[in-house]
């Protein structure tokens, strides 16, 4: 499948509500109110909207949200959005969904293991912190966690001392995948355990029609992932205004 059709199918399996609006469609996950991801409008085609007529747009379609969530989704165009996007204090990065196509796996000394699911809390709580350090979770680990046990949830770890240091998650919808998380305790990064647990759940993905990474792609992991053999497909802009 493309990497349009994956993102859709993502939607379709954890949103109760797809609206079409003008320019694209509203998403929503009803029960899920604080899981931003899936409670966003997305814009599909080039919408001859600022951002201010965004957000709006935004408020009313995310009415009673504490966040707000507008995906650029139509390329050509839409990067002109971002610094009016920004200037109104919201946050925008650009994402990249990367195909694995390749098997251009090294070799890994380390010992990446399966664990359950709430094995590696700690990492998953430092890792929000590091993304969104404002942002206090109250329950958003378990709401997370319903959504990927949804989704099949696979967790493959590095334990060191005991204590796990390194996972990533493998989700799959039907018979694609993909990694959703890869996360590194900050002590430990640079040594290849970002490495070793990526290429494990390359492994644990088996034979998925396709296996999808979603990464930065402004940012270092998209690299590595690359080493691994993932190959660019899509690109796509988040814009967010926190809580
Ligand atoms: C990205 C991340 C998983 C890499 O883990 P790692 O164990 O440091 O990775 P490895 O040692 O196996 O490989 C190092 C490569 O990872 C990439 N990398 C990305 N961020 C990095 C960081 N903060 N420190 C070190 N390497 C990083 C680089 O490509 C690096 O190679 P380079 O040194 O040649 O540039 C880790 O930095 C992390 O958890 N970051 C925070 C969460 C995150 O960004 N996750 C990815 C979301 S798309």
């Amino acid at each position: 499948v493309s990497a349009q059709a994956w993102h859709r199918a993502v939607y379709a399996a954890v949103c109760d509500v797809i609206e079409p609006w003008a320019h694209g469609t509203v998403a929503r996950a009803t029960r899920y109110p604080t899981y931003w991801a899936f409670n966003l409008v997305r814009v599909e085609e080039d919408p001859g909207m600022t951002a201010g007529e965004l957000a709006a747009f935004a408020d009313e379609a995310l009415a009673g949200l504490e966040h707000r969530w507008v995906a650029l989704e139509y390329g050509e165009g839409s990067e002109e959005l971002r610094p009016e996007f920004q200037g109104l204090g919201w946050e925008t990065e650009r994402l990249v969904w990367m195909r694995h196509e390749a098997d251009a796996q090294p070799g890994s000394d380390l010992a990446v293991e399966e664990v359950d699911y709430g094995a590696v809390e700690e990492l998953r709580v430092l890792g929000h912190h590091e993304d969104f350090p404002d942002v206090e979770l109250r329950g958003f680990l378990a709401v997370e966690r319903e959504v990927a046990e949804l989704l099949g949830a696979r967790v493959l770890a590095v334990r060191e001392s005991g204590a796990p240091v390194a996972f990533a998650e493998l989700q799959n919808i039907g018979g694609s995948a993909e990694i959703a998380r890869v996360y590194v305790h900050p002590d430990h990064r640079g040594r290849g355990l970002g490495t070793a647990v990526t290429s494990a759940a390359i492994a644990a993905a088996g034979d998925a029609d396709d296996l999808w990474i979603v990464a930065d792609d402004e940012g270092r992991a998209k690299d590595l992932y690359a080493r691994l053999g993932f190959t660019p497909k899509w690109t796509a802009i988040q814009a967010l205004r926190l809580p």
